[in-house]
């Protein structure tokens, strides 16, 4: 029986996969490469000794969908296709709308009632009034990235409303981090990346000078925001968890590492792990970011069993092992792309 991953090509989606498939599941990947490449597919297989399928396809659009489909009997589904900067969002917010609201539809509709696991995240929050943040938390999304998830996360618990037995596992992950310890799959977005950890990265191998640090006056113990960074190693295993989840209905999990860590300690952690230095300069907030969000994770203990296991050193090291395999394999792609079309 075949698991239906959708996005399998990008940086979650690919380490689900891996997974997977080490669990002897056959897996269907299905992505559109609109912010991946298309190698990661073969170095999937050399980390697993076998390979997904794979068929590119946009979730936006149902023939393509439907055709990608064809002859397929899908037996459960993790859906995690879908754009995810918050600036981007801001300024398309339409765009946002189209792949993660109508593409959840759109995959929904396309495999029937089988087991169903949504990538949402902990951007649905919005700012938190209190941390740990649990699952009853009212969702306030402060920008169309977080409403584009909350809009498929109504919609997903309003369809499994009128099908009570079908099984639909709705993940809101907080800040994910790592990489696959052997370095061949990690994050890998299109255009320079904002987020926290591959900003480091950046610093660590030269391409940047200095991380800005995005304000260092916030009510935390050192001026630096506070995040819950889970590996996403530990997210991938969670995924595995809820595909044997048989619990009808819709079900809400937080996964995070229930541990807040300030900008600084993460640093702090990177160079411990890698015995980098990493020269930073402050500069003001950030428009938009909050000063602390971190997961209370009990629920998806309870659910499935689940705990974030692997340290933020960890996550650094694996980071940083990823990063250097890139730079001397990956970036090159880019290069000889741009031979190619010169
Ligand atoms: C961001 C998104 C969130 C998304 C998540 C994971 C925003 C407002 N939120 O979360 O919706 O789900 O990524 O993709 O963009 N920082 C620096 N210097 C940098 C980069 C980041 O100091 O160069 C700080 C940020 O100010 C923040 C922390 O590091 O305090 C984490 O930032 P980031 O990795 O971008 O994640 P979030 O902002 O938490």
């Amino acid at each position: 029986m075949t698991v239906l991953v959708t996005g399998g090509c990008g940086y979650i989606g690919s380490h689900v996969a891996v997974r997977l498939l080490a669990a002897g599941h056959d897996v269907l990947i299905v992505d559109d490469l609109s912010n991946t490449r298309a190698s990661v597919v073969a170095r999937i297989a050399r980390i697993c000794g076998r390979a997904p399928r794979f068929r590119e396809a946009d979730v936006t659009r149902r023939r393509a969908l439907a055709a990608a489909l064809a002859g397929e009997r899908i037996a459960s589904v993790v859906h995690l296709a879908g754009r995810k900067a918050v600036g981007e969002s801001v300024a398309d917010p339409l765009l946002y709308h189209r792949v993660n609201f109508v593409g959840t539809l759109n995959v929904r509709e396309a495999t029937g009632d089988c087991p169903f696991v949504y990538s949402s995240s902990a951007t649905v929050y919005g700012n938190p009034a209190q941390c740990p943040v649990t699952e009853t938390a009212p969702a306030a999304p402060a920008n169309p990235y977080g409403s584009s998830k909350l809009a498929s996360e109504v919609a997903l618990r309003e369809w499994s409303a009128a099908h009570p037995a079908a099984t639909v596992v709705i993940l809101r992950y907080f800040n994910p981090v790592g990489a696959h310890p052997s370095g061949l799959i990690g994050d890998d977005p299109a255009g320079v990346p904002q987020n926290l950890m591959p900003r480091i990265e950046r610093v660590a191998v030269g391409a940047d000078p200095v991380l800005p640090i995005h304000g260092d006056d916030y009510p935390t113990r050192d001026g630096t925001a506070v995040r819950d960074y889970v590996h996403v190693e530990d997210l991938a295993e969670a995924h595995v968890r809820a595909l044997a989840l048989q619990v009808p209905g819709a079900t809400t999990l937080n996964l995070g590492s229930a541990q807040g860590a300030t900008v600084r300690e993460v640093l702090q952690a990177f160079e411990r792990a890698t015995g980098r230095r990493i020269p930073v300069r402050v500069g003001p907030r950030r428009p938009g970011d909050v000063p602390t969000v971190w997961a209370d994770a009990s629920r998806a203990r309870e659910a499935l069993g689940w705990t974030a296991r692997r340290s933020l050193e960890t996550a650094c090291r694996d980071a940083m092992r990823w990063r250097r395999w890139w730079s001397a394999h990956v970036a090159t792609e880019d290069k000889s792309l741009a031979g190619a079309a010169a």
